[in-house]
């Protein structure tokens, strides 16, 4: 019994030890987790896109100096001597693909500007997963199409959330309203209808909506109320008869 009891005393303060050693080799820099993660992440976002004008062909993954992707065309770190990314910057690159669903791997990633690309298909239905402390997202100006997803109003960081001149179409989702942070907040030129969301911290003018067919409400003409009871009656009785 004594025996047994010194073995799993042992094993524990082993297992302590190993902790203790994992730790100091993670905040010493000697391996890290999330340098990994943010080269897999560049590596799958170049994947995932044509680059008919070889703007990503200059992403060299077989350097493997810390730091290395920092010097990449159109990545930003936090440290140029750590493989973190801060922002992805590949503004009007002839890009063409769906939105890079591995970029969920940058995990300090703060802006993401895709804009003037020809990025199609729709808005990840996660997005708040992928892009989770993101303050700055421009989508704007692609051919990016469906509805935007309820959960971007989950992207509680954002600032600026540009999705003008896409295709996007249904209805805006009220929630985005929420967002506490918003500053710039463009969906004009897409295919929206229904009512805009009602900002509780932000003022956005009239033009951030403008060349959509059926928005409406503040700061756009008020939307038609909902049909009135007497009407509402009316309208189930012509359904029934
Ligand atoms: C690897 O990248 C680092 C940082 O960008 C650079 O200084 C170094 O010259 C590169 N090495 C090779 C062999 O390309
Ligand atoms: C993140 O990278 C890992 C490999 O390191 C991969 O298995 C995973 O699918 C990636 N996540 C996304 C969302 O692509
Ligand atoms: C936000 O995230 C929570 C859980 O984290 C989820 O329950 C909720 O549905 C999400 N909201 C939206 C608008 O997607």
């Amino acid at each position: 019994m004594t025996g047994l009891f010194m073995r799993m005393t042992m094993n524990s303060s082993a297992h302590t030890v190993l902790i203790v050693v994992y730790v100091w080799l993670l905040s010493s820099g000697t391996f890290s987790y999330g340098d990994k993660r943010d080269i897999d992440c560049l590596r799958a976002i170049k994947d995932s896109l044509e680059d008919p004008l070889n703007y990503l062909s200059s992403w060299d993954f077989k350097n493997s100096t810390e730091g290395f992707i920092c010097g990449f065309i159109g990545i930003d770190c936090w440290h140029p001597d750590e493989n973190r990314v801060l922002n992805i910057r590949l503004s009007d690159m002839g890009l063409k693909g769906e939105f890079p669903q591995g970029i969920a791997n940058c995990t300090s990633l703060t802006g993401v500007d895709m804009s003037s690309n020809k990025l199609y298909g729709p808005i990840p239905s996660n997005i708040s997963q992928i892009l989770q402390f993101v303050t700055s997202l421009d989508l704007s100006s692609n051919n990016l199409s469906g509805d935007i997803p309820l959960d971007l109003a989950n992207c509680s960081y954002l600032n600026v959330l540009k999705l003008d001149n896409n295709q996007l179409s249904g209805q805006i989702p009220a929630q985005i309203g929420l967002l506490g942070r918003i500053k710039t907040f463009s969906v004009s030129n897409n295919r929206l209808t229904g009512p805009v969301p009602t900002f509780s911290n932000a003022t956005i003018s009239a033009d951030s909506y403008a060349g959509n067919a059926g928005l409406c409400g503040s700061p756009l003409p008020a939307c038609k109320g909902p049909p009135k009871k007497s009407n509402t009656g009316s309208i189930a009785g012509a359904a029934m008869g």
